[in-house]
């Protein structure tokens, strides 16, 4: 398994299992050969660190070896490497590192020869590689020539080569375009892209390097700080990763992980952990290395995002439009620093796709915050009992017929506020932060009120008691005022809030805040046409159908005219939009920005009478461009539109 495993990772650039498994297994091996020394063989998995180098690639001979890094997990082990360091250079005194990201890609090794570049090569076993100077030569980032400066004869540096997220998704897409095999990570993406026989087709992948570090030089001096020589290869030329920096002492090194751990998700490149690296290289020297990796250096990562594990059960879960969701009930794991015992599996269409079943080994990523899912099936871990799961024909939860319109993603149940999950899930929207915010009807409180048949619609809500509330489970007279005091808070509220609420499909914030705004006020909104709907900025056909249908329903509109009944209410909007600085002005948001949220640069543009729209256009008057912004600033460049960045944002809303 685990020849099959290396084999399909390095030389097909097309891993099967996530790599925490593939360490496992490892382990696994390793610990067996130790016990029982006589099975160990010298073709062993655990004897070498990469597979061979591909027969048609020339080879290159390091005349450094290229050493791997020990992984530490966690901050124990993260101590105990400083301990071993102090220990063996004996001192108490903190230790100065060079703490760096640890990109995911590929190692390379690129040499240069009176500042030319004359040899590039892979890793390989560490002794020996391939021969990939022409590819290479592709990557732009690589200077060919080194920069004028005082660079030793002979220069070998090391780094990795990687591919940028944003080229990774626009190569996948592409590759899907057409049909052809796309990558499943970017580090795939960049060892196959770097790989090739044929170097055009490298030249034409969007791939990039940082180096990080130097293996043979000669004729010529280095600075004595591992920090100071990456300065130098710098001012050569040589791509440099901006992240890394110098810390005092393992507390620095502790800070910079979880500073970087904070900062992964907004990194335009992909990295699994941080290095920290002696900085003394003299104290490197000293420290030396054991078998594959060096004393002076360690490799901090993160936490897996995906990992193995089994599937349950297949269940559908029930959304707040009817929509069914299939959900995947798993054997717990820990992946991405939590237990995980449910991921989704968007809808029929996906799950179908993927073809998972009960019983399944499957792959489950959650990276950040975002919501734990299956990836794929390992199919030859699969038992011949498993059967493909199908759509049920009626809902699980109120036994209305299910159907799936023509060219929709979901299947939907059919019952309306007559399905006990709909209905749930309605008011649990209604509720939700975003919406009427109502502190402390958590999910449970939602479930418990509508099994108890005391609320039916969000409108009910507001008919509650306090001593009532004081009945249900685990609440008490002080915590069931206080709810009573949040509902009735949760009644001043803003209009695109409450349409927000109200939870009519496809109507998001952003939808919700257009209609309120171009309406003014509920009333206007209730009496409109499809056609006088489809008039607000960014709102379509489907939308405006949808909001018109809403609205008719003779349900709704006694709900509607309810809550209104108590006391629902907000602060007008029609004088905000008849003068301010910004009125008859549209904007557009893209990009991170960092200091305010969208929605409070949104509220922003709002309240001085200025539009919001979603999409560039030549209507548009100034696009606001914060971080990593991508095509709407582009076409704002390309439509000569006045591009505001963060900044100058914040000067206009002074002015
Ligand atoms: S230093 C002796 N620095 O991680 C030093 N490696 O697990 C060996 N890597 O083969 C490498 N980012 O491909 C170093 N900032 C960084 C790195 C880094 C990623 C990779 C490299 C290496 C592997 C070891």
């Amino acid at each position: 398994m685990l020849e099959r495993y290396n084999y399909r990772y390095h030389a097909l650039d097309d891993p099967e299992v996530p790599d925490a498994e593939y360490d496992r297994l490892m382990l696994e091996l390793r610990a067996l050969e130790t016990q029982h020394p006589q099975l160990l063989t010298a073709d062993s998995p655990t004897q070498r660190v990469g597979a061979a180098p591909v027969a048609e690639f020339g080879e290159v001979r390091h005349r450094v070896a290229m050493l791997s890094l020990d992984n530490a997990f966690g901050e124990a082990e993260v101590r105990d490497f400083d301990r071993r360091v102090r220990e063996r250079a004996a001192t108490a005194a903190p230790i100065r590192y060079s703490a760096e990201p640890k990109l995911d890609g590929l190692a390379i090794s690129a040499l240069y020869e009176d500042g030319i570049f004359v040899r590039g090569a892979t890793r390989g076993d560490g002794e020996t590689g391939e021969d990939i100077t022409q590819n290479l030569r592709t990557i732009p980032a690589l200077p060919l020539r080194l920069r004028a400066g005082a660079a030793p004869q002979v220069l070998e540096v090391r780094g990795e080569v990687f591919m940028p997220l944003a080229g990774f998704e626009r190569f996948n897409s592409q590759a899907a375009a057409r049909g052809d095999k796309i990558f499943v990570n970017p580090r795939n993406a960049a060892a196959g892209s770097l790989r090739q026989l044929d170097p055009r087709i490298t030249a034409s992948r969007p791939l990039d390097i940082f180096i990080y570090g130097v293996g043979f030089v000669e004729g010529g001096d280095l600075p004595a700080h591992h920090g100071q020589i990456l300065q130098s290869l710098r001012h050569w030329g040589l791509k440099i990763c901006p992240q890394s920096r110098v810390v005092e002492s393992i507390e620095g090194c502790l800070e910079y992980y979880r500073e970087m751990g904070a900062m992964r998700a907004r990194l335009p490149y992909q990295i699994d952990g941080v290095v920290y690296k002696v900085d003394d290289v003299e104290l490197q020297r000293q420290l030396g290395f054991v078998s594959r990796a060096p004393r002076w250096a360690v490799a901090h990562k993160f936490p897996a995002e995906e990992a193995l594990t089994t599937v349950r059960d297949i269940e559908f879960q029930v959304g707040r439009t009817g929509a069914l969701t299939p959900v995947a009930r798993l054997e717990p794991v820990f992946v991405g620093g939590v237990t995980v015992s449910n991921a989704t599996l968007h809808n029929i269409d996906e799950l179908t796709r993927k073809d998972v079943r009960v019983g399944d080994t499957v792959v489950i990523r959650r990276a950040g915050d975002v919501i734990p899912e299956v990836v794929r099936v390992l199919p030859e871990r699969r038992t011949l009992s498993a059967l493909p799961v199908v759509l049920p024909s009626v809902c699980p939860v109120c036994g209305s017929p299910v159907v799936r319109e023509a060219d929709q993603a979901a299947a939907r149940c059919t019952g309306g506020r007559s399905c006990a999950a709909q209905r749930k899930e309605e008011i649990k929207h209604f509720a939700s932060r975003r919406a009427l915010d109502v502190q402390g009807l958590g999910d449970k409180l939602v479930e418990q009120l509508v099994d108890l048949d005391w609320v039916r619609t969000p409108a009910d809500l507001f008919g509650l008691k306090a001593p009532q509330l004081a009945t249900l489970e685990r609440m008490g007279d002080k915590s069931a005022q206080k709810l009573h005091s949040a509902i009735d808070a949760a009644k001043r509220t803003s209009l695109p809030r409450f349409l927000y609420a109200l939870g009519i499909r496809d109507v998001g914030e952003a939808t919700a805040a257009a209609l309120a705004q171009h309406f003014g006020g509920i009333a206007a909104l209730r009496r409109a046409t499809p056609e006088q709907i489809q008039r607000v900025p960014d709102v379509g056909p489907v939308v405006a159908e949808h909001v018109a249908a809403y609205f008719s329903d003779p349900d709704n509109a006694a709900m509607v005219d309810r809550l209104l009944a108590s006391a629902v209410t907000w602060p007008d909007m029609t004088p905000k939009t008849a003068g301010g600085e910004f009125a008859g002005k549209t904007f557009v948001l893209t990009g991170s920005l960092q200091s305010l949220t969208r929605e409070a640069a949104q509220e922003a543009i709002l309240a001085r009478g200025g539009k919001v729209s979603g999409s560039v256009s030549k209507k548009t008057h100034c696009v606001i461009a914060g971080a990593d912004a991508g095509s709407k600033l582009k076409k704002a460049q390309d439509l000569g539109i006045a591009v505001l960045d963060e900044p100058g944002f914040l000067k206009l809303l002074e002015k």
